[in-house]
């Protein structure tokens, strides 16, 4: 209800003012924040009004309703006087022209007058900025004369009081441009974050008013990175020394760059540059720290040094190089190795000391001491190593070699290095000796005896030699052979042969012990080698004696053949030797140890023998009743087994006179001649023989140039003395006759049949080319002439 009349009286009142306005305005202008009271104008005077009227007319200010009232009139002097304090720009603001509008109003008549106060600025504001400080952000990268806006001031003044320029407080990097309202901040020099990442610049802003007032801020610069800086390593060449063989994950180096730049920029990650496949098997760089490590296997001997580029790189990819040297230094990792260059094998044992057999290489792989080697052969080996040029020796030998004695050799050489520790290796070099035919036969007796039995069979073993030669092969080989030499005349070959192969030593004949006792032969043992060795041996044949031969009774003439008698004076006495058997026998020892016995006699009592001496003694007197004939039959053994015997007739005639014994000599007439007639006979055939010889001699002169007829007269000329037996003297002691005389006997009774019969038999089995004839030659001229004389 209220708001009503007010709203009433409102519209009550302008209709009024406008009714009175028509020539009634005041203007009056009023400086802004004036004290209370200050006066702004007279209004009685203006209106021309008596001081004492306005109290009378209750002239009074009004203002629209709700404004306030900043002027008021002094009702004792009608003047205009400040009543509240008047601020332009609470009131205006910007506004150039400021006007107050207040209303006087006056009554009795009601008069109204527009009173108009124009506020006048004063300068009681600074310019001022919006904020206290400005922060912009700036990349370094900024060309020169970029320009970056900045936010003026603001003064709340006007005209004159308002912001009438700006000034930038002297900096080395930017000016200040203004156009117009837009103030600028033109990048003069090049920004660098690496030396000033921040810059604080001062802005003032001046008005115009007086005194004048200043407003200013701060510009805080804040210089952003630009990839600008490439990473830069701590140096440009990095050396490191690293062991060969190192652990995996060695750290060998580390390598280090830095980048002035920040974040992405300066970031900084390494990698290798252009490296061979090889040295990215051996070592990996760590991209973020930069350590340099072993990967895979570090080998000296294969390379010795490592150059490796090193790249390192910031996020946005500005990158630098740099150089990394890794020095591989050496451990004796390396053994030496023996090589073996050239060898003789097999070597002679004739080599003579000092002889290089072989060449021999060491190598090491590793360097330095590493590498320098020792070599050495074992001890006990005829051998030593000379050192020769650089790692080469040859191997010599240093004595005498015997392949009989040791034929192969397994020669160690070892190699050692002097790194530390020491390596070393050793290689056997196999070196055969090779055979010298050096070493004769050697018979492993000093001389052989073979006994053999007489009549043994031809052919039949004797013994055996045999010889051994340490050689090798055909060098060691024996072969055994007889040395030709004669055995009673012949050549021994006739007598005995020996197996080259086995040295058994055969008979090649059946022996007689009767003509050879004994004999002794000359064994080679030939090798066969070349020029072959050999050496002899004696072997000795000794022949024993079987008991083959009977005894012969060469005295009485055997039967048949005898017709001796012998006389017994009649006055013998008992005891008296009358006669005697004479026997050999052609054997020896026990063999030829005859014994004698009367086997029959006429008168059993009248005679003994001798049983050893063969002496026939009258055992008793002769009396006249004894017959005038006396026969013995004596039987002569030798002794041996089983024994063999003969007999013979022994007449004896007792009787002082042998023409007492008329009968007894034709008795022995007819014998006689039977006897006469087969003598005949014999010379008849001798003779014929002898001529059919000598013709068959002429002959062969003849045409067969003297060769065989003088061969056949040698056989049956040489036949005797070689068909003697040995001297018999070594038999003595056994009662029989000493040999010489033995034979003689033997001879002249001997039957000349047998003797042409071994001729005969001798030619027979005697090699023609066995036997040399030469050798005959003499005997046969001289035993020739002894047969034809
Ligand atoms: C040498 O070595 C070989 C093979 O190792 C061996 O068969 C032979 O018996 C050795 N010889 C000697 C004389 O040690
Ligand atoms: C036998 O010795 C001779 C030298 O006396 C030699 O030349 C030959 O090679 C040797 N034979 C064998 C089989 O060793
Ligand atoms: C063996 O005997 C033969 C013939 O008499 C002779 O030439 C040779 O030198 C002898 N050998 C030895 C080793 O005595």
């Amino acid at each position: 209800m209220r708001k009503m009349i007010l709203l009433q009286s409102c519209c009550f009142s302008f209709l009024f003012i406008f009714l009175r306005v028509a020539n009634a305005d005041l203007s009056y202008s009023v400086q802004e924040e004036m004290k209370r009271g200050s006066v702004i104008g007279n209004i009685a005077k203006d209106l021309g009004l008596e001081t004492g009227a306005l109290t009378n007319r209750r002239a009074r200010i009004d203002t629209d309703e709700n404004d306030k009232r900043y002027c008021d009139i002094n009702l004792n002097n009608g003047e205009l006087i400040v009543a509240d304090r008047i601020d332009r720009e609470g009131l205006c603001g910007e506004k150039a022209s400021c006007i107050l509008k207040h209303e006087l109003v006056l009554e009795s008549p009601l008069e109204l007058h527009r009173i108009n106060l124009h506020v006048q600025d004063i300068n009681d504001n600074s310019p001022q900025f919006n904020e206290e400080s400005i922060n912009i952000e700036i990349r370094e990268s900024a060309d020169r004369g970029a320009r970056f806006v900045i936010e003026g001031a603001h003064d709340a003044d006007v005209g004159q009081n308002a912001v009438q320029h700006y000034n930038l407080k002297k900096n080395d990097h930017f000016i200040l441009a203004t156009n117009g309202n837009t103030i600028e901040l033109v990048l003069d020099k090049e920004l660098d974050r690496e030396k000033q990442d921040e810059i604080n610049l001062l802005l003032t802003a001046l008005d115009g008013g007086s005194p004048q007032r200043s407003g200013s801020v701060v510009i805080h610069v804040t210089v952003l990175d630009a990839n600008d800086n490439a990473p830069v390593f701590s140096q440009a060449v990095y050396k490191a020394s690293l062991p060969e063989n190192s652990p995996l994950n060695t750290v060998v180096v580390t390598v280090s760059a830095t980048d002035a730049d920040e974040g992405v920029n300066g970031d900084v990650t390494y990698d290798f540059s252009h490296v061979s496949e090889d040295v990215k098997k051996v070592f990996s760089i760590d991209r973020k720290i930069g350590e340099i490590r072993v990967i895979g296997a570090v080998d000296y001997e294969i390379t010795r040094t490592f150059e490796i580029r090193v790249k390192a790189k910031d996020g946005l990819g500005l990158s630098s190089y740099a150089k990394v040297i890794i020095s591989i230094t050496d451990v004796n990792d390396n053994a030496p190795v023996v090589n073996l260059k050239s060898l003789t094998n097999p070597i002679s044992e004739n080599t003579p000391p000092g002889t290089e057999v072989g060449i021999i290489n060491v190598q090491d792989r590793d360097s330095e001491s590493n590498r320098q080697v020792r070599c050495s052969i074992q001890q006990n080996v005829p051998f030593k190593l000379v050192p020769s040029i650089k790692n080469y020796y040859s191997l010599v030998t240093t004595g005498q070699l015997d392949r009989e004695l040791v034929s192969d050799y397994n020669i160690t050489i070892t190699a050692t290095d002097e790194g530390s520790p020491p390596l070393s290796s050793s290689k056997t070099v196999e070196l055969s000796v090779a055979d010298i035919n050096d070493n004769p036969p050697e018979f492993e007796e000093q001389s052989y005896s073979a006994y053999v039995s007489e009549n043994n069979k031809p052919g039949s073993t004797l013994c055996s030699v045999s010889a051994a030669d340490p050689d090798w092969r055909q060098n060691g080989t024996v072969i055994y052979s007889l040395l030709p030499a004669e055995v009673n005349g012949a050549q021994v070959s006739s007598y005995v042969s020996v197996n080259g192969d086995t040295g058994v030593i055969h008979a090649v004949r059946s022996f007689d012990y009767e003509q050879l006792r004994s004999f002794k032969v000359q064994v080679m043992a030939r090798d066969n080698g070349s020029p072959p060795l050999s050496s002899n041996v004696t072997v000795s044949v000794f022949i024993s004696d079987v008991n083959d031969n009977s005894p012969q009774i060469l005295y009485p003439a055997p039967e048949g053949n005898s017709f001796m008698t012998e006389l017994v004076p009649k006055a013998a006495h008992g005891g008296s030797l009358v006669s005697k058997v004479i026997a050999v026998d052609a054997d020896s020892g026990q063999n030829a140890w005859l014994s004698y016995h009367i086997v029959k006699s006429t008168d059993p009592g009248l005679f003994s023998i001798g049983v050893h001496s063969g002496e026939i003694r009258t055992q008793r007197d002769i009396s006249e009743s004894d017959g005038m004939k006396q026969n013995l039959i004596v039987a002569v053994k030798d002794n041996g087994q089983p024994s063999l015997s003969a007999t013979c007739s022994v007449y004896l005639l007792i009787s002082d006179n042998l023409a007492e014994v008329p009968e007894l000599k034709d008795i022995s007439y007819d014998e006689k001649n039977s006897k006469l007639t087969s003598y005949l006979i014999i010379a008849l055939v001798s003779v014929s023989t002898f001529f059919l010889t000598f013709i068959i001699i002429i002959l062969g002169v003849r045409f067969c140039r003297r060769r065989k007829p003088r061969l056949l007269f040698d056989g049956a000329v040489a036949i005797p003395s070689a068909y003697l037996p040995p001297n018999y003297a070594d038999v003595d002691g056994t009662g029989t006759l000493r040999s010489t005389y033995n034979y003689d006997a033997y001879l002249t009774t001997g039957s000349r049949t047998s003797d042409f019969k071994f001729v005969i038999s001798y030619f027979s089995w005697a090699q023609p080319g066995l036997v040399d004839y030469s050798s005959f030659a003499p005997s046969i001229e001289s035993s020739s002439v002894a047969v034809l004389s």
